[in-house]
């Protein structure tokens, strides 16, 4: 039977090989699920909808269910696996499942490849920071080059969880805060990951996460409650997912949080009439880590088997790790709670995706193919340090960078030499032993007689503080020296899943170090680490640099080298608004008016929407960024001061580099709705362009935005532009003062 149905599928693709790319073959792969379903019991069924790890050769799942891998893969009691790091021990499993199981289906391999599979590349709220979208398609395709030969079929990326919190540590692995850019960039990594081609050796199916408004969690703590406006949601947390989905992304992750009193895993308006029925998907859902399980304690299912029924009803296909479908799925058929077409509908659309994958035409084709080789290639390092390099925003600059030559460099801090630090919070495969620190970059771009280094202090998850005698060696190094070059902030560790913070600011016993070297009266330039934004007044203010370094990934030191010795300019723009304080959260550049606005942002103020003891402002803007030249924008022209609706906006401008450096500037177009339906941001962002511009060089951006990006979310949730006036501004930040006007008919 198994040879049989592995024939007939080989018949099948190879029939439809050619129309692979086709309408044609969702038709051929839903008529090729059908004829297998058709084969398959209840608990088989099942078994394709549930995805287990494996841990000391047993499955995980609630009591009761734990059983050997062994059996439950030849039970066909297993449809997936995730985070199997070997690619042997995928090809074992999947030689089991499709050579022992009773039907030979394959499994699908799911793995965190979030940022990089084995060449890690800067987190992605870093590579946000470049605003280059071809890089961060490119890195999510050399991601996938990698993973495929890590045997890897799928990955739980992109993360397009929109967040002004920055207390939540998955800040680090989403674009920020903005859903213009964040749209742009999920689909960015969609179309790197998985090309036009799913069964491809090159590329890997993406999975949006975490549906829906995962970043928006109260308080900034991980897997907080989610309460917001079905308004809200529509205007600022839904564009990067629907962008994604668009970009053609075959599968879906719900969130761990509740959405309007209902766990995402549970919740049918999520995952059933907005997610499939209006915007149009056809992909299979997998709920996030043991999420299904967890509506227990979240409250709104007595059991195990209430849970399933409620995420099976929501039309949610995989249950990841928590084993209550297979536990308890045949009893729901079997007692009427749940039809058997609809268990049949979602072992479909997981079958259509192996399909599509060419999981059926050759189940062993994923890191069967030489490892040799596929691994840290050159030219993907190569590429990397650009990334690092670009994504890296220079915050400060009193003129001490870049260096000058010959310089006696001071190295100082937890991070300088950390190669796990480096990789930050989710590594893939990577290996700490490929990063190439900052301490090794710069002894080669300066020579190692003028790097004299010393760590001070500790600061990751296991060790912290300073290091006994840390300080003097710090300053004794600082006196021999002509600057100081202070690797702070936060560590790897600190960065995603699970590490919120309510202190947003450097650790304390960094700070004393700092206070120590600013003593020495030697020039100190800081090179933040961190994985989300900060408050950094402090170090801001007793630095004479600060480099935001963030945690760079495999190529970390050599882009800061290229950077610190201006053999590149820094052109990063933040993407996710550094607040002044703390209790400023939220604080992000799209806020609304009000009735009372501040007459100033940046004074303390009462009976306006403001603080009496601080300012509005942050402490660094959405879109902010300095380099080693200055810009001048200026001849800001609409050149379509009335539109159709329906129509496209064109703006330009003339950008210059008045400095004596070759750099990149990132222009930025910002609108802003003067009388809308629904009360409208002070500014969004609808455009933007990274430009390269020589020393004196003078250019025109001509930036065209359609009407149809103007649209927004109405009070009958309808999504669509109005006629009426706006305003635009385009700069290098979201201050940007030069001003015009346009109005749509
Ligand atoms: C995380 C997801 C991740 C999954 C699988 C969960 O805890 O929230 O982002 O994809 O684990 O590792």
């Amino acid at each position: 039977m198994k040879r049989f149905l592995l024939a007939l599928t080989t018949f099948a693709l190879v029939a439809g090989a050619v129309e692979a790319k086709t309408a044609n073959e969702e038709q051929e792969a839903i008529k090729f699920a059908n004829n297998i379903i058709k084969k398959m019991t209840l608990r088989e069924k099942f078994g394709q909808l549930e995805q287990f790890v494996t841990r000391k050769g047993v499955v995980t799942g609630p009591e009761g269910v734990k059983r050997d891998i062994e059996s439950a893969i030849r039970n066909g009691e297993v449809g997936s696996f995730l985070s199997i790091r070997k690619p042997e021990e995928a090809l074992r499993l999947q030689k089991m499942s499709v050579e022992e199981s009773r039907l030979g289906i394959p499994l699908i391999f799911g793995y965190d490849i979030i940022h990089g599979c084995k060449v890690i590349f800067p987190e992605n709220l870093a590579m946000a920071c470049s605003w280059n979208l071809e890089a961060v398609e490119r890195a999510a395709r050399v991601a996938a080059e990698e993973s495929v030969a890590a045997g890897i079929h799928w990955t739980f990326s992109p993360m397009c969880d929109i967040s002004v919190d920055p207390r939540w540590s998955r800040v680090s692995e989403g674009a920020g805060e903005d859903p213009y850019l964040g749209a742009k960039i999920a689909a960015a990594m969609v179309r790197g990951y998985q090309g036009d081609d799913l069964s491809s050796d090159k590329t890997i199916a993406a999975c949006v996460k975490h549906f829906a408004a995962y970043g928006a969690a109260q308080a900034g703590r991980d897997y907080n409650t989610v309460d917001m406006s079905e308004l809200m949601f529509r205007n600022l947390y839904l564009p990067p997912y629907k962008a994604a989905l668009d970009a053609g992304a075959v599968t879906v992750m719900s969130s761990f949080n509740d959405f309007h009193g209902v766990p995402a895993s549970g919740n049918k308006w999520l995952l059933y009439d907005l997610l499939r029925k209006e915007l149009g998907f056809k992909g299979f859902v997998v709920s996030d880590w043991n999420a299904v399980h967890e509506m227990i304690i979240h409250g709104v299912a007595a059991n195990g088997k209430d849970a399933a029924e409620l995420a099976l009803k929501a039309h949610l296909n995989m249950d990841m790790v928590g084993g209550d479908y297979i536990a308890y799925g045949e009893q729901l058929v079997k007692e009427g709670r749940i039809s058997e077409k609809l268990v049949d509908e979602l072992v479909r659309e997981v079958l259509v995706i192996k399909y599509r994958l060419g999981l059926f035409e050759d189940p062993y084709r994923y890191g069967s193919q030489k490892q040799e080789g596929a691994y840290y290639r050159p030219e993907h390092l190569a590429f990397a340090r650009n990334v690092a390099a670009e994504s890296m925003v220079l915050l400060k600059n009193n003129g001490v960078l870049p260096l000058q030559k010959g310089v006696k460099i001071a190295l100082i801090g937890p991070f300088a030499d950390s190669q796990i630090d480096q990789l930050g919070a989710w590594r893939g495969l990577g290996e700490k032993e490929h990063s190439i620190t900052i301490r090794t970059a710069l002894e080669e771009r300066f020579g190692k007689e003028n790097v004299l280094y010393t760590k001070a202090c500790e600061c990751g998850r296991y060790k912290n503080g300073l290091i006994e005698g840390g300080i003097e060696e710090a300053v004794k190094i600082a006196e021999q020296s002509d600057v100081i070059l202070l690797s702070m902030g936060l560590s790897g560790w600190h960065s995603g899943e699970s590490r919120s913070r309510a202190e947003i600011t450097v650790p304390a016993d960094q700070q004393q170090l700092l206070d120590a070297l600013k003593k020495t009266g030697k020039k100190i330039v800081v090179l933040l680490a961190t994985g989300r934004a900060m408050d950094i007044r402090n170090e801001v203010e007793k630095s004479d640099a600060v480099l935001l370094t963030w945690h760079g990934g495999t190529m970390e030191g050599p882009a800061v080298a290229d950077l610190v010795s201006g053999d590149k300019n820094p052109s990063g723009h933040l993407t996710m608004s550094f607040p002044y304080h703390v209790g400023q959260i939220p604080v992000h550049y799209n806020s609304k008016n009000t009735g009372r606005p501040a007459k100033s942002q940046f004074k303390a103020q009462g009976y306006s929407a403001s603080y009496v003891d601080m300012q509005n402002a942050p402490l660094f803007p959405f879109g902010y960024g300095l380099s080693y030249s200055e810009f001048e924008y200026s001849d800001l022209k609409v050149l379509t001061p009335t539109v159709e609706l329906g129509g496209v906006v064109k703006v330009s401008v003339k950008v210059t580099n008045k400095g004596k450096y070759d750099g990149d500037d990132v222009a930025q177009l910002y609108v802003h709705d003067i009388v809308a339906e629904t009360t409208r941001p002070v500014r969004e962002l609808k455009g933007f362009e990274r430009l390269s511009l020589k020393a004196g060089e003078s250019k025109v951006v001509t930036f065209e935005v359609p009407t149809s990006d103007l649209a927004y979310c109405h009070q009958d949730m309808s999504w669509k532009a109005d006629k009426g006036d706006f305003k635009v501004w385009v700069g290098a930040d979201s201050y940007a003062t030069l001003e015009g006007r346009f109005t749509i008919k």
